[in-house]
């Protein structure tokens, strides 16, 4: 029998994360699952394929005891989902130096060190592994009215380096790809009205978490798929509508 795959997933409390770590545990996955709360989360099962940490992902130490878990706990680590993330919207002046130090922490340095300890985990196992990092679509096609200018130049960073990193690990088989959603229903949006966010895509719809974690899941688990950044948007990311 091949071994159980080992998936770290960050922000795995509520939304598109609790989506995520389920889905990983229907498919046998030893799944170690993070977030500042997550052992008050009411979405996620007890199993003994999944362990919970709680800690800020922006800390370097939080990412250090996430790796050290996946690697005791379950002997390797095989894949990671760098979901957990903060958004907020305002006029680009508007931006204080707290919002800047808390976008930056969460959504870049929460990206930067489990990502580091995830390759450096990948490269001593030698078998190769992925990552998958959720970014957005406004950052490849602003829409006039949401100004989300500080957490985009952080989302579009996301979608560059994971190209650079696609590159630098290819040879090692790692390989590192990106979904950006459009709109999707999780507690994100629970103060929008829907009829505000189906006007944010050409489409004209809400994307169901289902079809973000079914994205991660394809490129998570496609062996020539790397440096890719996959659009759920509902064609967002080009149109103008
Ligand atoms: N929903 C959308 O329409 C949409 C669109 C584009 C991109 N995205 C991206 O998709 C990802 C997930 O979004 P979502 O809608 O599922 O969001 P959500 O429902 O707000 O969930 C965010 C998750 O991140 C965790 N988190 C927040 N700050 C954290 C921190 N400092 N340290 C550790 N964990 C932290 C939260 O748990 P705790 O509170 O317990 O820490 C929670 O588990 C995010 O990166 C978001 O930017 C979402």
């Amino acid at each position: 029998m091949p071994k159980r795959k080992t998936v770290i997933v960050t922000g795995g409390s509520q939304g598109i994360g609790s989506a995520l770590v389920k889905t990983f545990l229907k498919r046998d996955y030893n799944v170690v699952a993070t977030s500042r709360n997550i052992s008050n989360s009411k979405e996620l099962p007890t199993s003994p394929q999944l362990s919970l940490v709680d800690g800020d992902i922006g800390i370097a130490s939080t990412a250090a005891k996430i790796v050290e878990i996946a690697v005791s706990r379950y002997g390797s680590l095989d894949a990671l989902v760098n979901n957990a993330g903060i958004f907020f919207t305002k006029s680009f002046i508007d931006y204080t130096a707290d919002d800047i130090k808390q976008l930056v922490s969460t959504n870049m340095e929460g990206f930067i060190y489990i990502t580091q300890l995830t390759v450096k985990q990948m490269l001593t196992q030698k078998s190769g592994g992925s990552i998958v990092s959720i970014t957005a679509s406004l950052a490849d096609n602003p829409i006039a009215g949401i100004q989300a200018s500080v957490p985009m130049l952080i989302k579009g960073g996301i979608d560059t380096i994971t190209r650079s990193l696609a590159v630098e690990y290819a040879k090692d088989g790692i390989r590192v790809n990106a979904v950006a959603p459009g709109v999707v229903d999780t507690p994100l949006h629970k103060n929008d009205s829907k009829d505000f966010l189906k006007s944010l895509s050409p489409m004209g719809s809400i994307t169901d978490v289902q079809e973000i974690v079914d994205a991660v899941i394809y490129l998570t688990e496609a062996p020539h798929v790397t440096a890719e950044v996959l659009h759920v948007d509902g064609g967002a990311h080009v149109g103008r509508w």
